[in-house]
């Protein structure tokens, strides 16, 4: 595989010790400098496909797995096969585990290195917009189960982190968007400034990709911050569901056909607007992001999403305790991001129904 220049870098504490995030604008990645120890790896099978001749060698490796990025493959039930192949192929504790792929590779590689021998080192080539600019660092798995989305899931940060731009040119436009979801929910936790500084380059983020590797960059540096000072979302890291529970509960509703950083951009949009009928923000918020949060989501406005199948998703959303929803939202004159519990009562659900019948005007 041809080797490239690595550009710049960026170093994440962790509890288990400092990791590196690596950019490379140009090149693709390096396989061979994992060479350092015996290495398994997890591959998205439309990478494989697209990168077929750059990642010849490691495809043809005994020890590489190729995995389709659905949702339902990143379920407790369908990872037990991936479970036994790695050990069939005589994974040990000092092997390390390779994930190449977008955030589902990520989710299944993450808690297999985290639970598998109780424990085995892993890197992670991300290859998603979503990946590079969010869930790429923070130390989280999350896992599905029987249906509930990221139910089950585990903390351990990669050993190393390789984030090329070039896997970007080969993306959907639907996963384009979704990483851009996540980036826009970043620089609004970052605050208004961020938003709109952000707001007013969202057309050249398809258009530019120095201004897109801007913003992979910020996204990370912010969410750096506080994923250093909570690793383990037990407190100020909470933020950074700004958007998942409506997110999670649009994803399961619409049986994921709604992308995750897209869900995440209406779920903002809805947060906004409950917050603004609750007067916890004046409304004028909701307006200020509501355009470029549209933009982001527009092409899967009219999707079907059935208010009771969402509204029972959002009742069951991890994060709730058991009379309240436990939710991320907008408060105050500057609308800083927090968590709002709020009784699930007939007002809400009124507020609900109007949020998200504006979301798919
Ligand atoms: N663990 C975390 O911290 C975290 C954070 C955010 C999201 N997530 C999870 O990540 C998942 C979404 O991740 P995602 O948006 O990266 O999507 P994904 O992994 O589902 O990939 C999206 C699509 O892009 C394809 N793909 C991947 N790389 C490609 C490339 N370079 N060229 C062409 N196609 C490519 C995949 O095959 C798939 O079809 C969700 O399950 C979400 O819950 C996890």
């Amino acid at each position: 595989m041809a080797g490239s220049v690595v550009s710049d870098q960026l170093v994440v504490q962790s509890q288990s010790g400092p990791y590196t995030v690596y950019f490379d604008d140009h090149g693709m990645p390096d396989v061979a400098r994992f060479d350092d120890r015996p290495s398994h790896c997890l591959i998205d099978a439309n990478v494989a496909k697209f990168y077929r001749s750059e990642f010849r060698g490691l495809l043809a490796h005994r020890n590489t797995v190729v995995i389709e990025a659905t949702e339902d493959n990143k379920s407790i039930e369908n990872l037990i096969p991936v479970f036994q192949l790695l050990v069939a192929d005589g994974i040990r504790r000092d092997h390390t585990l390779v994930a190449v792929g977008g955030g589902i590779i990520q989710d299944i590689s993450c808690f297999i290195a985290s639970t598998l021998l109780r424990g085995i080192q892993w890197r992670f080539i991300p290859t998603t917009l979503l990946a590079q600019a969010d869930s790429c660092i923070g130390s989280k798995s999350s896992i599905n189960l029987a249906g509930a989305k990221n139910i089950l899931g585990t903390f351990k940060p990669p050993q190393d982190v390789y984030i090329h731009a070039a896997f970007l040119n080969t993306l959907e436009s639907k996963d384009v968007s979704s990483g851009i979801g996540e980036i826009l929910k970043v620089h609004a936790i970052d605050g208004e400034v961020a938003f709109d500084r952000l707001a007013t380059d969202f057309p050249l983020l398809r258009t530019d990709k120095r201004v897109l590797q801007k913003y992979v960059r910020s996204a990370l540096c912010i969410k750096r911050r506080y994923i250093e000072e909570d690793e383990f979302d037990r407190g100020v890291r909470n933020i950074f569901n700004y958007g998942h529970s409506f997110g999670h509960a649009i994803e399961s509703a619409t049986a994921f056909e709604v992308p995750h950083g897209i869900a995440v951009s209406m779920g903002m949009d809805i947060a906004n607007d409950i917050a603004a009928e609750r007067a916890l923000i004046p409304r004028e918020h909701y307006r200020r992001m509501h355009s470029t949060l549209r933009k982001n989501y527009a092409e899967y406005s009219l999707t079907s999403i059935a208010l009771d199948a969402v509204l029972s998703a959002l009742m069951r959303y991890k994060k709730n305790t058991t009379a309240e929803l436990g939710l991320i939202l907008p408060v105050g004159e500057n609308a800083s991001i927090q968590r709002v519990m709020i009784v699930p009562d007939d007002v809400f659900r009124s507020q609900f129904a109007a949020a998200l019948a504006r979301v798919r005007e």
